[in-house]
């Protein structure tokens, strides 16, 4: 049984970054948590620091490789083999890689797609099936800018990041007679490792990031009123409404000049 009848977030990608800050807030917010990624060590330090900073009554980490074909559904047989009921569910671990198209092994780009995409439709399947039982429930996923921006050396993040967006609007149409909601979260660049894992380090978009914190608040706010999309800041959401009006070829040329070494 749940402890202390409290609501309970599942949180990919809850060591790190955005994910992180959003495990905050809700911990700051007396939900229950479950945390998921893949290095064991950095969901206990997370777990035992928000126990001691929040008093959170009941933390589960659940170390798990979401690029691993079905992990995502060992995830939810963990959470049901502990009777854990999940009412928000927050797709946050994502990954990218920097480089020519040509240049990239073709496994980095697996990890890519079974992460952002595979990953994310199969928890959303599974925990969505559940809220529907009880219709209710809250989801939250990170899309991206790069969702609007089709990104030359960042080709297939920024077009997974185009399935999370588009994925995202079909389900808030199917559910629009429920009582549950999908946010997507449109962060611009935002300083957080992503950068470092990616080969982003030195580019003109690291140089340019956002503050993670106040992304995921933003991220937060929205998906607890229940809105469709939100973008990280206001500089983000200007760049996400040029890009809807501007061709393709323009904003692709935009977005090459951010992935560019910074001088
Ligand atoms: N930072 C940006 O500029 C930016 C902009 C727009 C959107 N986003 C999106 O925001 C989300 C969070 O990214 P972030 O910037 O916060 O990155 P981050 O600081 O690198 O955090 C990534 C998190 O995902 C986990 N993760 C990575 N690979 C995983 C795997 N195979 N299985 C399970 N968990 C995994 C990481 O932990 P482990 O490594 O221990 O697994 C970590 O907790 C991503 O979906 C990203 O695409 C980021």
């Amino acid at each position: 049984m749940e402890s202390g009848n409290k609501k309970t977030a599942l949180i990919t990608g809850a060591s790190s970054g955005i994910g992180y800050h959003l495990t905050r807030l809700f911990a700051k917010d007396g939900y229950n948590l479950v945390l998921v990624s893949r290095t064991e060590e950095d969901l206990w330090r997370v777990s035992d620091k928000i126990i001691a900073e929040f008093g959170t009554e009941k933390v589960t980490i659940i170390p798990k490789d979401l690029s691993i074909p079905d992990a995502a559904a060992e995830v939810y047989a963990e959470t049901q083999k502990q009777g854990i009921e999940v009412n928000i569910l927050v797709n946050d671990a994502g990954i990218g890689q920097r480089g020519f198209f040509w240049d990239i092994e073709f496994g980095k780009y697996q990890e890519i797609i079974n992460l952002n995409i595979l990953a994310v439709v199969q928890l959303t399947q599974l925990y969505l099936q559940d809220m529907r039982k009880l219709n209710e429930g809250r989801i939250l996923n990170l899309a991206s800018i790069a969702a609007y921006q089709p990104t030359p050396m960042l080709a297939v993040y920024a077009a997974s990041k185009a399935f999370v967006l588009s994925f995202g609007d079909a389900l808030i149409n199917e559910l629009k007679d429920t009582n549950i909601t999908l946010t997507s979260l449109i962060p611009g660049p935002t300083e957080t490792d992503f950068f470092n894992k990616a080969d982003m380090e030195n580019t003109v978009a690291a140089s340019m990031a956002d503050d993670a914190e106040k992304v995921a608040k933003e991220g937060y706010e929205a998906l607890m009123k229940g809105e469709n999309h939100v973008v990280g800041t206001a500089k983000t959401g200007v760049q996400v409404a040029m890009s809807t009006v501007m061709p393709n070829a323009l904003v692709s040329k935009m977005a090459r000049k951010y992935m560019e070494e910074d001088q």
